[in-house]
């Protein structure tokens, strides 16, 4: 049975989120909603469901889940008002700009028994959850060190609209980080101390893409964010999240273990390479993919938490997984701010791996 789902954002990353009804055997998008009405009715068209008004598709008692794929600033605000509506909910990331207004959402889901998830799912894509079976396996060992680099220089050159990267609750940590430290927790387990340096250097930055080319940005949120990581079970991660360098050489991330390394592909997609190099060995070796779902497959956690309130088991894509992760990010900032090392309060359970030989569209056997 297909759970129905209506979502609220229009913008750029809502197309495959749209597409997504037709690739997972759980979801059924009847329709959308934005605060610009002829972005939701111009989607509406495209993909022949219904525009309503955020208003409307909150009322509808037949929308059972809220995809959430508004600017960052305002997702605390728009799942909250759908969990007040009696929906479960799933955000794009990240799931608030604050702990504060992180914690309220999580005690206001289970205050009301709903399920609360956001993304990124890209841990539940065929490279990283190869490389999650690869560490359970104990392929590479105990994990030691881990390395986390995006290295860019920002989105202003393509993304139609990219003011939200440089206002508070945007940067790289807040945009790119969810990808690098979901990944990590999924797999090496949850963080218990962080400390962290950040800065702006470019106060001002100048759009080139269209339709605002030419227009500037003010800067108020750090651009270049370093951290240290450490892991409840005693591996070390060091991070690097930036819009401020022009090129770098770095791998995007890396986990290394007692018995050998492990060179994962980039969490921000769902397919590979995914590459181990053992201690006796000379070469890195490419690994064969043991998971499904290599393509952008955005909605696959919204699909697992459909399945999984069909089902009654957990889901993987879960808020207290997105909790930690905001936990994190924002300990980061404060460990740079206050030039001290910080533990963190909060904790999670690794998600459960996803079966092997599922079929397209499944997320169960
Ligand atoms: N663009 C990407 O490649 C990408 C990739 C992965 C994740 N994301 C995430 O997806 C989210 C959306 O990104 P985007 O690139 O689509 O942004 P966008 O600016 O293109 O679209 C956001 C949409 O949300 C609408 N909106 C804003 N506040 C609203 C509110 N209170 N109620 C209803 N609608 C509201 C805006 O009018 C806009 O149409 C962000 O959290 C971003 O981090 C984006």
């Amino acid at each position: 049975m297909r759970t129905i789902i209506g979502i609220v954002g229009c913008g750029n990353i809502s197309g495959i989120y749209l597409k997504s009804d037709q690739v997972f055997e759980d979801l059924h998008i009847v329709g959308c909603a934005d605060v610009d009405q002829a972005r939701a009715a111009a989607r509406a068209a495209e993909y022949n469901i219904r525009a309503y008004s955020v208003a409307e598709l909150l009322a509808d008692p037949a929308i059972k889940i809220v995809v959430n794929l508004t600017i960052p600033a305002a997702h605390a605000e728009v799942a909250t008002a759908a969990l007040q509506a009696g929906k479960a909910t799933y955000s794009e990331k990240p799931f608030a700009l604050t702990r504060e207004d992180g914690r309220k959402l999580l005690d206001l889901a289970a205050g009301k028994g709903l399920r609360i998830g956001c993304a990124p799912d890209t841990f539940l894509g065929g490279g990283l959850q190869t490389c999650r079976k690869l560490v359970d396996e104990g392929v590479i060992g105990e994990p030691v060190a881990a390395t986390a680099f995006m290295m860019s220089h920002g989105h202003e050159s393509w993304h139609p609209n990219p003011e939200f990267y440089y206002q508070r609750g945007g940067g790289p940590m807040f945009d790119m980080g969810p990808y690098y430290l979901t990944a990590l927790v999924a797999i090496i387990g949850p963080v218990k101390r962080v400390s962290g340096m950040t800065r702006i250097t470019f106060a001002e930055r100048t759009v080139t893409s269209q339709p605002k080319f030419g227009q500037t940005i003010r800067v108020e949120a750090p651009t270049h964010v370093t951290g240290l990581l450490e892991f409840a079970n005693g591996a070390i991660g060091t991070l690097i999240q930036t819009f401020d360098v022009w090129a770098a050489n770095l791998p995007r991330l890396e986990i290394h273990g007692t018995e050998g390394s492990l060179s994962l592909p980039d969490p921000n997609t769902f397919g590979g390479p995914v590459r181990v190099r053992l201690k006796d060995k000379r070469e890195w070796e490419d690994v064969p993919l043991s998971h499904i779902y290599t393509e952008n497959s955005r909605g696959l956690g919204v699909a697992d938490m459909a399945a999984a309130m069909r089902l009654g088991r957990a889901h993987r894509a879960n808020g207290e997984l997105a909790f930690h992760v905001l936990d994190i990010m924002q300990a980061v900032h404060e460990a740079s701010d206050l030039g001290k090392t910080l533990d963190l309060t909060s904790t999670c359970e690794r998600p459960a791996m996803l079966p092997l030989g599922l079929a397209p569209g499944a997320v169960d056997l």
